[in-house]
């Protein structure tokens, strides 16, 4: 059941890009503000994050990692002072890097005192200009002269968000302490859960990518191991976009606490992100959050009832992709890296190069008149691994843009189309393939319907918060069987026609209605 219920978001809350600190003139310093991953929250989102903590006696012992201007614990603290039932005391540890938030930091704090005294709460706060990285890691890996970790009961944070390299020394320090984290803000919440006591309680605010990204499989272990899932708050807007990444990411705002327990059940709540937007939650059972017997751990998020139908309707469809026979992987031309074999126009000794912008409704369609993007590969003996022979597939975008309706795209490549002896397919693409080789085309039709469906989009969009289809992703779905794929394919004409049309036959073969 859907409970609805209002909070004031600024304008556009969950775009990343209006939280930049706003006084940085020049290049240089939002150079650096994108180099520390400086997206402050906005006072009306720390404020609802804030009001997601349950009250418990005793202290509150605070630790706002990456603490910016201070936003996230003066949000606590503003809250913790209205309550009846207020903590006797407040302690607040803060680590933020860059010494030019610090005189504001500090601000922020002497007012958290004024307003704690006031409220008859003892308060005390220290704060590190400090990497917290490399403050934490020591800690967590209890060195010898390290140290002793104090144990917080409550952290509330926005860590900041950067791609880690496989290489650098932040991800070795990480590694260093057992934790296998690709972007800076896994290894900040990795860090912190290690820092917490038994119990103690999270809010945070993060991209959404952990909960299906295929490199955030370690994390997602790790968190699910050590923390219970309480609440889960996504922003509907996909124009949350994080500034230096090409993807469009959403944000989500979670409430967890430390215990091995999972929860019997989790709230999972929904806002636009426009002022005033209105604020839907319900209860669902942990375990259609994360299926037990998922190997990928993927979170999902069900928002609403259409969804938990979608969820129910995807989990009981018969096949795995391995039971059709079936495989997808990445496009393997990474056109960048193959420039001098890339041919505008087709030729003698060339092959078919097949872009994203090749999708012509259900098909591809080859060549693109005054395409942006060459149409053609040298097939040589430098280009054969590249190439795969020139018969049936499904190729699915790997990125959609902001307009498209659906986040899945898929469409048919018909070599009786596109004379050729071989094909290659550009890296912004997933495709569908039997052992390397094609599909029955009644198959492959089917297929693409199934995946161009609103079943499928509805499902997809409760793991994926962004743009990017993963190979992964596309793994882990269930599928109708063979022959179900079969029947559908042979009653279309085309695999991407009139959504209703698509629904339709999904509803008579499948027997699914959203
Ligand atoms: C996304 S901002 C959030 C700031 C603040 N928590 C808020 O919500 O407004 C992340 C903060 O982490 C700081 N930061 C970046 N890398 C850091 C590091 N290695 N150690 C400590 N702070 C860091 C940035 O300077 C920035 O102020």
């Amino acid at each position: 059941m859907s409970v609805a219920t209002t909070i004031e978001m600024p304008p556009a809350a969950a775009n990343r890009k209006a939280w930049l600190v706003d006084d940085a003139e020049t290049e240089q310093a939002l150079a650096r503000q994108h180099e520390l991953g400086q997206f402050l929250t906005p006072v009306p989102v720390a404020d609802f994050m804030a009001s997601l903590f349950p009250l418990r006696p005793g202290p509150v012992h605070l630790l706002d990692a990456g603490a910016g201007r201070g936003a996230l614990t003066a949000a606590l603290v503003r809250r913790l002072c209205r309550e009846n039932r207020r903590p006797s005391e407040i302690s607040v540890t803060a680590y933020e890097l860059d010494a030019a938030l610090l005189q504001q930091l500090r601000a922020t704090l002497s007012a958290c005192r004024i307003e704690c005294e006031k409220a008859g709460i003892a308060f005390s706060a220290t704060v590190h200009n400090a990497d917290f990285i490399e403050a934490a890691v020591p800690m967590v890996r209890n060195d010898l002269f390290a140290p002793q970790p104090p144990r917080f009961n409550t952290t509330i944070l926005n860590p900041p968000y950067r791609k880690i390299r496989s290489d650098s020394a932040t991800r070795l320090l990480l590694r260093s302490a057992g934790i296998e984290s690709s972007n800076l803000y896994t290894g900040f919440l990795a860090l912190v859960i290690r820092l917490l006591s038994d119990g103690a309680e999270m809010v945070a605010i993060t991209p959404r990518s952990f909960c299906n990204g295929p490199y955030f499989r370690p994390f997602r272990e790790d968190f699910l191991a050590q923390m219970s899932l309480r609440r889960l708050h996504v922003f509907e807007s996909r124009s949350a976009a994080f500034n230096g990444d090409d993807v469009l990411q959403e944000n989500i705002i979670f409430h967890a606490a430390k215990s091995r327990r999972p929860p019997e059940r989790v709230i999972i709540s929904s806002s636009s992100g426009e002022p005033g937007a209105a604020v839907r939650e319900h209860s669902v059972p942990y375990r259609d959050v994360v299926t037990p017997a998922d190997p990928d751990q993927f979170i999902h998020l069900v928002t609403d009832d259409g969804q938990a139908r979608a969820k129910t309707a995807m989990s009981h469809l018969p096949a795995a992709l391995p039971d059709l026979g079936l495989s997808v992987s990445t496009g393997r031309v990474v056109d960048f890296r193959a420039e001098s074999f890339l041919r505008q126009q087709p030729s003698q000794n060339t092959a078919p190069l097949i872009y994203p912008c090749h999708f012509s409704g259900g098909f591809v369609r080859w060549p693109k008149v005054n395409s942006r993007k060459p149409n053609a590969i040298v097939a040589s003996e430098e280009t054969r691994d590249l190439l795969i022979p020139s018969e049936v597939y499904v190729l699915v975008k790997r990125f959609t843009s902001k307009e498209e309706r659906r986040r899945v795209v898929a469409c048919v490549y018909d070599p009786t189309r596109i004379p050729a002896e071989s094909v290659g397919f550009e890296n912004h693409l997933n495709y569908y393939h039997a052992a390397g080789h094609g599909l029955p085309i009644t198959l492959a039709k089917g297929l693409a319907a199934f995946l161009n469906s609103t079943l499928v989009d509805v499902y997809f969009r409760q793991f994926n918060g962004h743009t990017q289809v993963n190979a992964t992703d596309l793994r882990s779905l269930r599928y109708p069987t063979r022959p179900q794929l079969e029947q559908m394919g042979s009653l279309l004409e085309n695999p991407a026609a009139d959504q209703n049309e698509l629904d339709e036959l999904l509803r008579k073969e499948l027997d699914v209605t959203l």
